[in-house]
């Protein structure tokens, strides 16, 4: 079903039952086509670029763009060029790839050279930069900006207002509460970007906390809110404070219960 006034320009393939709502614009190319999978919806005035592929069963909200171009593409200035430690973190596919059961809320902005796995589930104005490799069944929440260079795992909850950084690595069943935020530039000078925080497998974060560059929080752990993170947090334990310090080490109880719940989230088909 196509809406009033939707354009579609150039190579884009529609697959059955797809809607597409009123005032859309769906762009393809020769070299960058796109593609809606079986039983998507696109939301009111939603702007797809060449080369996105949505797979089956997506329902994107109004007023989403998709495929937005990257800085690469508009100024020809890569950033990898500049920071070599950023090729690490490179999708090498320049297209958006988009896995199936997305729910995309409106307002959301997806960039370029982003490969994203099933079940993905945005609030409204989440923004997600170029060069992120998101995993299956992760939710990125409203008004959080994903900045672009990041490689995050499978089944991980990252909340509301939150602002990452880029060259982190966030892993598999990871929660991050909101207000977060991230460094990747300690001494602050620009273009000379380290690593940014390394978040092992199912460590929590709450609300509020702030997380510099080159610190790593250990499988398992936890971090309490509003804690300023500047050196390593091991696994296991329980950290808060500014700067955190390790209070004490959890439980096997406190960390199967989180592991528990992380799971069927990660685990869902
Ligand atoms: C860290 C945390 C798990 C501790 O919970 P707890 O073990 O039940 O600890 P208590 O509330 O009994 O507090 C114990 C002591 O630590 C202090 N404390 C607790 N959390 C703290 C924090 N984040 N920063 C600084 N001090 C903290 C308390 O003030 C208390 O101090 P006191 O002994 O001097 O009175 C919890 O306070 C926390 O921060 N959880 C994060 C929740 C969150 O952000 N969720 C995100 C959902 S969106």
């Amino acid at each position: 079903m196509m809406g009033k006034g939707a354009i579609i320009e150039g190579e884009v393939e529609i697959e059955d039952d797809v809607e597409i709502g009123n005032y859309c614009i769906i762009k393809g190319s020769e070299d960058f086509p796109t593609k809606i999978g079986k039983g998507s919806k696109i939301g009111d005035l939603s702007t797809i670029q060449p080369g996105v592929e949505v797979s089956p069963k997506s329902i994107i909200g109004e007023r989403v763009t998709l495929g937005h171009p990257s800085k690469e593409t508009q100024t020809g200035i890569n950033s990898s060029d500049i920071c070599p430690i950023l090729k690490e973190f490179e999708v090498g596919d320049p297209r958006t790839i988009i896995g199936s059961g997305a729910i995309i809320r409106s307002g959301t902005v997806i960039y370029r050279s982003t490969n994203i796995g099933k079940n993905l589930n945005t609030g409204h104005n989440a923004i997600i930069r170029e060069h992120l490799t998101i995993g299956d069944n992760c939710i990125v929440g409203g008004h959080t900006e994903l900045d672009g260079y990041t490689i995050i795992g499978n089944g991980t909850i990252i909340s509301e207002l939150i602002v990452t950084c880029q060259a982190m690595k966030i892993g598999n069943g990871v929660f991050f509460g909101g207000f977060l935020s991230f460094s990747e530039n300690k001494y602050t000078i620009p273009g000379k970007i380290t690593y940014g925080p390394f978040i092992d497998d199912y460590v929590r974060i709450g609300t509020g906390s702030l997380l510099m560059a080159e610190t790593k929080v250990g499988k398992y752990s936890m971090i309490g809110a509003n804690t300023l993170v500047t050196k390593q947090i091991p696994e296991r334990v329980l950290a808060f404070g500014s700067p955190a310090k390790v209070i004490r080490q959890l439980t096997q109880e406190e960390i199967d219960e989180f592991v528990n719940a992380m799971n069927i989230r990660i685990n869902k088909k």
